[in-house]
């Protein structure tokens, strides 16, 4: 009923808007479900869905279920307290950067509602790890989180590529104490040479960077991009483990711009392909699949994945966790199917583990494998 609200009447009356103001529209939203303890019994009441099977521990931290909130979507941590009564098991904000910063400039977000899929080139708009800390800080003082919450951390576009291990350390300190676990995202096509930091050496020397500061040993976890080659993946798997990485998230989006319907954005008139930015949705989504069964195969289930890229139905999930994802995240799904996307996933998943004659989730991760 309420999927068919969203569809129907809601996604309309957003997908009127433009992209970045619908955007703003849902985080405002979501920030006042945050401040409100009406709201977030409505919320709960309305978006919560619990059962055991679901849950499960994972790095020392109690996930009740394997859905979360990808990073992207609460930036700048805004809506905090506001995601454990939509449903999400967990919820990463950011990418967050050491330095504030306004990102590239706008028209940066496109919906291609033809493939299920959006375009970005935000580039890490956010408003710094420094203050970013303080909101947390004053938050976290007043309210109790009940999910894990992850911060994600990028570069700076100011600092060059060479001292970008100081950059992720500098936020790291700031935001530390917030943190249940941290993300260096390496993987984001809109920062201008980002991606380089994926290679063996920079990647080294960034982690090494960050594990004197992580005196409490929390999880450190890498995301990667679905547009590097199997080796390039078995190399940056090798190269985490090494330096004792929790996990990998796998993945964010990508930079192919093969098998997609949409020609052209009308907005600026431009061919798809002349547009520069990442796409998530659909389009990435087995390519994702494809990149969480490599890390699983080459690490036999030993490193948890956070699976993410084109989850839109319990299937999606469900196809993820059996390729070795241990918990998952959506983005574009949530724009696309509404907040009730969580609760549907997670209701499916109970008929999948019964379908599959399982008792719990935790028995389901690589499945496909076995
Ligand atoms: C508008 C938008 C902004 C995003 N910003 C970030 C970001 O700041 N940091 C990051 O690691 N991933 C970011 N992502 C990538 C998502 O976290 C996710 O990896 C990707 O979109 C694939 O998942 P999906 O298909 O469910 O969207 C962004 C995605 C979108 C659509």
């Amino acid at each position: 009923m309420l999927d068919v609200a969203y569809r129907y009447g809601v996604r309309p009356l957003l997908f009127s808007l433009d992209p970045e103001a619908a955007h703003h529209l849902a985080i405002a939203t979501c920030h006042r479900i945050s401040e409100s303890s009406t709201l977030q019994s409505i919320a709960k009441s309305t978006f919560y869905y619990s059962d055991s099977r679901l849950s499960q521990t994972l790095w020392n931290l109690k996930f009740e279920n394997p859905v979360g909130l990808a990073a992207g979507f609460d930036k700048n941590a805004e809506a905090i307290g506001a995601w454990e009564h939509l449903g999400f098991g967990f919820a990463e904000v950011g990418t967050i950067t050491s330095k504030a910063q306004s990102g590239n400039p706008q028209p940066r977000l496109f919906r291609l509602p033809s493939d299920r899929a959006v375009l970005n080139r935000m580039g890490f708009n956010n408003r710094g790890a420094a203050a970013t800390a303080i909101d947390l800080q004053n938050y976290l003082s007043n309210h109790k989180l009940n999910i894990p919450l992850g911060i994600n951390l990028g570069k700076s576009k100011v600092t060059e590529i060479s001292d970008a291990k100081f950059d992720y350390a500098e936020s790291l300190r700031s935001l530390y104490d917030f943190g249940d676990y941290f993300v260096v995202n390496v993987s984001s096509p809109n920062t201008p040479n980002l991606r380089d930091l994926q290679a063996t050496a920079q990647l080294g020397a960034i982690l090494a960077e960050l594990n004197p500061i992580n005196t409490a040993n929390k999880p450190i976890l890498v995301k990667i991009a679905p547009d590097l080659n199997d080796a390039d993946i078995i190399e940056i798997v090798k190269t985490s483990q090494a330096f004792g990485v929790a996990g990998i998230i796998a993945t964010n989006t990508t930079i192919s711009r093969q098998n997609l319907t949409t020609s052209y954005l009308s907005i600026t008139g431009k061919s798809v392909t002349e547009e520069a930015g990442g796409i998530s949705g659909q389009p990435v989504r087995d390519r994702s699949l494809q990149v969480i069964s490599l890390i699983w195969q080459t690490t036999q289930g030993s490193l948890p994945i956070i699976g993410v890229g084109g989850i839109f139905t319990a299937e999606d999930a469900w196809q993820k966790i059996t390729a070795g994802a241990a918990i998952v995240q959506v983005y574009t799904g949530l724009i696309y199917e509404g907040p009730m996307i969580v609760k549907q996933i997670l209701k499916g998943l109970i008929t999948k583990l019964e379908t599959h004659g399982l008792d719990n989730i935790q028995q389901a991760i690589g499945l496909a494998h076995r």
